[in-house]
C-alpha cells in the first residue's frame, strides 16, 4: 500500500505539480525565472561550489535519463571489464564533484552573514534535499556495486511503466531503504522546482543551438 502511494501515486503528483506549476509561474511571473544568484555578494566559494556541482550533476543527470531511455548503452558499458571499470570511476567521481559542490554552498550560506541574510527557508530546504539525493545516489554507487546492471532492471522498467502510465512499482518493492528514499527524493525535487531556485532548471539555454549567430557591431567612432 505505501509502496503504492510513494511509487505510483506520487510520482505522476510530483510531475504533474512540477510542470503545471512551472508553467503557472512561468505565465504569471517570467522575470523570476532564475537562480537568483548570490554571486555578487562571495565570488570564490561560489564558483568552486557552482563548478563542481554543475559538471558533476548535469553529466550524472544525462546518465540517469540514458538508463532510462536507452538501456542498451548502460549494458553496453558493461560489455568489457575496461568499460566496467571505467564508468563505474567516472559515475563516482561525478557524483563526489557534485556532493562537495552542494556541501561547498550550505558550508558558504552558513558562514558568509550576507548570504545567509538572503537566504530563504526554501533555499535551504532545497540544499539540504539536493544533498541528501547525491549522498544516497552515492551510497547505491558504493555500496551495491555494478549499478549499470541492476540499475535497468529496476529503475529502468519502472520509469518505462510510469512513462507509459500501467505504473508497476514491484520493479522496486525488494530494493532497500536507501534507494527508495533516492528515488522518492528525486521526485520530490521535481515537484518542488516551481516553488524554488531550482525553477531555472527551465531556462536550460537549449535555443542557443539552434539561433542565429549574434552580431556584434562596434559603433563607437575611432579616435583619429
Ligand atoms: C527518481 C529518479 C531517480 C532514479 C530512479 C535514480 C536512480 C539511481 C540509481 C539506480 C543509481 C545507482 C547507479 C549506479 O550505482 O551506477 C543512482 C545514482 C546516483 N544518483 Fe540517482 N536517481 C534518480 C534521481 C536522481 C537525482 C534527481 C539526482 C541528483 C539531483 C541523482 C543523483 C545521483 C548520483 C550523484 C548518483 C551516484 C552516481 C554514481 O556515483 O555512479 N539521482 N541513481
Amino acid at each position: 500500500m505505501l509502496d503504492t502511494l510513494l511509487f505510483v501515486v506520487f510520482p505522476y503528483v510530483a510531475l504533474a505539480i512540477g510542470i503545471v506549476g512551472t508553467i503557472y509561474r512561468y505565465l504569471t511571473n517570467q522575470y523570476s525565472f532564475t537562480s537568483l544568484s548570490s554571486q555578487f555578494l562571495e565570488n570564490e566559494l561560489q564558483f568552486w561550489s557552482s563548478t563542481l556541482w554543475h559538471y558533476g550533476i548535469l553529466p550524472t543527470t544525462v546518465i540517469h535519463l540514458a538508463g532510462f531511455t536507452i538501456p542498451k548503452v548502460m549494458a553496453a558499458l558493461h560489455s568489457t571489464p575496461e568499460l566496467l571499470y571505467l564508468s563505474e570511476l567516472a559515475g563516482k567521481v561525478l557524483g563526489v564533484m557534485a556532493l562537495v559542490g552542494v556541501a561547498i554552498m550550505i558550508v558558504r550560506r552558513l558562514t558568509f552573514t550576507k548570504i545567509r541574510a538572503v537566504t530563504t527557508p526554501v533555499d535551504w530546504i532545497i540544499l539540504i534535499l539536493l544533498f541528501g539525493q547525491v549522498f544516497f545516489g552515492l551510497i547505491l554507487a558504493f555500496a551495491y556495486r555494478w549499478g549499470a546492471t541492476w540499475f535497468i532492471h529496476t529503475a529502468t522498467p519502472w520509469m518505462v511503466s510510469l512513462a507509459a502510465f500501467q505504473p508497476d512499482p514491484q520493479y522496486i518493492t525488494a530494493l532497500p531503504l536507501a534507494h527508495k528514499v533516492h528515488f522518492f527524493t528525486g521526485f520530490l525535487l521535481f515537484a518542488l522546482m516551481p516553488f524554488s531556485r531550482l525553477v531555472h532548471l527551465a531556462t536550460f539555454p537549449l535555443p542557443y543551438l539552434w539561433r542565429r549567430f549574434q552580431l556584434v557591431i562596434w559603433t563607437r567612432r575611432k579616435v583619429v
